[in-house]
This record gives structure tokens, C-alpha cells and sequence, in this order.
């Protein structure tokens, strides 16, 4: 069924667990979240970003139906979530076209103007009965960023700082930058679990780590374990979707039909998020 993604993050956490949000582009994105979610057994959030939006034509109806559809026929809870939202448009349209929850990004202002600008969206959308996640500190790699420095000082969520910025904005739920980059393709990036710490101390709403592709598993276990409510995962599909179409392709250079290809692809993405959820959602007294 279809279910608020924002109480799956409220429930999880509250229980010290997390629950594992997969970002979509296609019908095929979508369906393999849901196949993997149901292999798992586990609740899942769908979310579509505003570049996914973008990519669309800036149409976000067509996904964001075929999305609440599959999520309401799913055999298991499936939230269905708008992802770094900068375009104030775009959230005025996210309940109308089903979203129950949002993710409003204005990480790249300067720290006031983030303030200000989150806490007027989190305003807005709570009017229109939405969930709202922001971000404070910068998790660098969004596409049409200038390249960051994860380890620079700026870039990291001060804890002092967040509980400060939960409080005046009044959002659900934080996104924290701990040592994780978007789009990476290697499992490499080192979190900064002593700060983690020190965050899930001050905030008392859910911790949300995006860029979670270039986390590797025991790493996303160790933050889940440390606080971490809601775990984003991206480019980890893509990985898996490309590499099956070109592995396909290359076999049978021949083929036109896109289904000879985009089931295996789609079958590839299923099974890195059996392999996320295994980790992601395990129990953290285990
Ligand atoms: O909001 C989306 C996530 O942060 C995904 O990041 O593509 O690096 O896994 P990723
Ligand atoms: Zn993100």
C-alpha cells in the first residue's frame, strides 16, 4: 500500500531503525524498488528528484502517478517522497500530485538564507499537510554544484548549529553532512561517526544521509547503528542499470526491442535494493 513516507521515517526511527528511500527516473526505477522492497519484506520509500522532474520536462504527474500507482498495489508499505526541492513551484505542487512528504534544499545558501528560505517552505508546506526533511551543512556532488570538499570545516553539519535550525525552521526531519558525496560510483567515503554521535545527541528530529551510493555497507550499518532514520540511495541504481544494458547490448549488438534490455536492467536494480534493504533495514540489536 501506499503510506506516508514520513511516518515510515518517524517509526523507524522512533525504533532506532531506518528505513531506505531508492530515487527514481524511470517506470523501470520505480518498478524495482518496489520488486526488491517486496523480496525484502521491508517498507521502502520511493522519491523523485527535481532533477528527475527536470529530466521529465518539468512534468512531475506522469512519474509521480505511475509511482502511486505501483506503490499502492506493493505488497509491502511504500512511501512515495519529492527530493531536493529548490523550486518553490515545484512544492506548491507536491500534495496535489500525491507526495505526503518533501525534501526542501536550500543547503547552498549562505547559512541565514537557508534559515530563512527553509523556514518559509517548511510554512508553506505544513499548510498543505506535508512532511518536511531540509538540509544543513552541505553534502557536496549535486548535479550543477561546484565540487566540495566533504572534509572541508563548512561542509559538515555543526551540531550546535542543526539544533538551532530544527528549532527556528520547525522541519521533520535533517539531512546532515557527515562524510558522504552524491553520485559517487565507488563504495568509498568514510563517515564521520564521532560527529554523528554528537548530532543525534542535539536533534531530536530523524537524521536523513543522502549520497549513500559511495557509503559502504558497513559503514551505512555503523550510521544507521549511530542515528541515521532515513538512508537515501541514488546513483547505486544506476550503476546497476547501466551496467546491465551495456553488458546486454554487448552481447547482442543487434537487438532494438528496449525490453530485451531494460529487463535485465530492471532485475539489476531490484537486486542492489534487496542488498541496500538487507543492510539498511537489518536490526540494529543484531
Ligand atoms: O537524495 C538522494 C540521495 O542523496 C542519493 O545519493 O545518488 O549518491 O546515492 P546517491
Ligand atoms: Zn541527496
Amino acid at each position: 500500500p501506499l503510506v506516508p513516507a514520513g511516518d515510515l521515517v518517524t517509526e523507524a526511527a522512533a525504533a532506532r531503525r531506518a528505513v531506505a528511500a531508492f530515487n527514481v527516473i524511470t517506470l523501470e526505477h520505480v518498478e524495482a524498488v518496489v520488486e526488491g522492497a517486496e523480496r525484502a519484506g521491508s517498507p521502502v520509500i520511493v522519491q523523485v528528484s527535481e532533477n528527475a522532474v527536470a529530466f521529465h520536462g518539468g512534468r512531475l504527474l506522469p512519474l509521480a502517478r505511475a509511482a502511486a500507482a505501483a506503490a499502492a498495489a506493493a505488497r509491502v508499505p511504500v512511501g512515495l517522497h519529492l527530493d531536493h526541492v529548490t523550486d518553490d513551484d515545484l512544492l506548491r505542487q507536491a500534495a496535489d500530485a500525491g507526495f505526503s512528504s518533501v525534501m526542501y534544499d536550500a543547503s547552498r545558501l549562505p547559512h541565514a538564507a537557508n534559515v530563512a528560505a527553509t523556514r518559509e517552505a517548511a510554512r508553506l508546506a505544513h499548510a498543505r499537510g506535508l512532511w518536511v526533511e531540509a538540509e544543513l551543512g552541505e553534502v557536496g556532488g549535486k548535479e550543477g554544484a561546484p565540487a566540495l570538499d566533504a572534509h572541508a570545516p563548512g561542509a559538515r553539519t555543526d551540531p550546535v548549529e542543526a539544533r538551532a535550525f530544527v528549532a527556528e525552521c520547525g522541519v521533520d526531519a535533517l539531512a546532515v553532512a557527515i562524510g558522504s558525496v552524491h553520485a559517487m560510483t565507488t563504495r568509498t567515503a568514510a563517515l564521520d561517526h564521532a560527529l554523528l554521535a554528537r548530532l543525534a545527541a542535539a536533534v531530536d528530529v530523524p537524521l536523513v544521509l543522502h549520497g549513500s551510493s559511495g557509503v559502504p555497507d558497513g559503514e551505512l550499518a555503523a550510521a544507521v547503528a549511530g542515528g541515521i532514520g532515513k538512508v537515501n540511495v541514488g546513483t547505486a541504481l544506476n550503476v546497476a542499470l547501466t551496467g546491465a544494458v551495456r553488458a546486454h547490448l554487448d552481447r547482442h549488438p543487434e537487438q532494438v526491442d528496449p525490453r530485451r534490455y531494460l529487463a535485465p536492467a530492471r532485475e539489476a536494480m531490484a537486486g542492489t535494493v534487496v542488498r541496500y534493504l538487507e543492510v539498511i533495514t537489518a536490526d540494529r540489536a543484531r
